[in-house]
């Protein structure tokens, strides 16, 4: 079916309002999984308030930390401690707050030295978590997948007229270099893999985005348009970001 015509669009009042929306998807999603359950998260600073809101009430409680595995769709080739990290973030706002464990926190694994050698280990980790090499849309990998856009239309880290947009095959690709600043080598999920979810869920906030925003909803071939689900297919926006007629 089509990307345009299955996406749902949801408009609340601001970014506290988008956090609070956020965190009552993700627990639903994770609620509903009855046993493992597994979240990809997304760096930018969109998400910022839905981590940090994870890490406080009624949310903290509310989330079944033992049985959920946190994954990233793409990060960059930094360590964690620097603030370019994805998973680094993602700690620091949430998962080293709570009762997460260890061995729930898939990140990817930059000591590998170079982009190709980290996707494939990520692709494995992936793969053995999932226990399959092939996606079956019937039965998707992750509960949810948390997505950003970027100004110029990227998401995770697909950016414009890259080939990593036909990847058909692979999980994950290293992406050598960025299509923007920092220029810093990167490892991204392909579209397929995101695809493999219950639920993608974009996480879209302030007037800045408005613009990448109307272009995408009106059908321009970018990389955040063309991402989809096997479930489905939320871009929950702050009234700020939200293009006119949006809903
Ligand atoms: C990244 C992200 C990326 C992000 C967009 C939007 O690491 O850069 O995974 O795809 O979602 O760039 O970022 P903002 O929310 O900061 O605008």
């Amino acid at each position: 079916m089509d990307v345009q015509t299955r996406r749902q669009v949801i408009v609340v009042d601001d970014n506290r309002a988008l956090a609070e929306a956020a965190a009552r998807r993700l627990v639903a999603r994770v609620t509903q999984a009855g046993g493992r359950a597994a979240v990809c998260l997304t760096g930018g600073t969109s998400p910022e308030g839905l981590y940090r809101r994870l890490a406080e009430e009624p949310w903290r409680s509310a989330v079944p930390w033992d049985r959920v595995h946190w994954f990233m769709g793409d990060d960059r080739f930094v360590p964690e401690t620097d603030p370019l990290s994805n998973m680094g973030m993602a700690r620091r706002l949430f998962l080293d707050r709570v009762k997460a464990p260890r061995r729930n926190i898939h990140p990817i694994d930059i000591g590998a030295n170079y982009p190709e050698g980290a996707a494939r280990l990520y692709a494995e980790d992936l793969q053995n978590f999932y226990g399959a090499e092939r996606l079956d849309p019937v039965r998707p990998l992750f509960d949810l997948v948390l997505m950003g856009v970027g100004n110029d239309g990227h998401t995770a880290s697909l950016f414009p007229n890259s080939p990593a947009l036909n990847e058909k095959e692979k999980w994950v690709l290293g992406v050598a270099k960025a299509g923007m600043e920092p220029f810093v080598p990167r490892v991204t999920l392909t579209l397929p893999a995101l695809a493999s979810t219950h639920e993608m869920l974009f996480l879209i906030e302030g007037a800045g985005k408005r613009a990448i925003v109307h272009r995408v909803f009106a059908g321009e071939d970018l990389p955040a348009a063309r991402a989809c689900a096997d479930g489905e297919l939320v871009w929950l926006l702050d009234r700020a970001a939200a293009p006119e007629g949006a809903t």
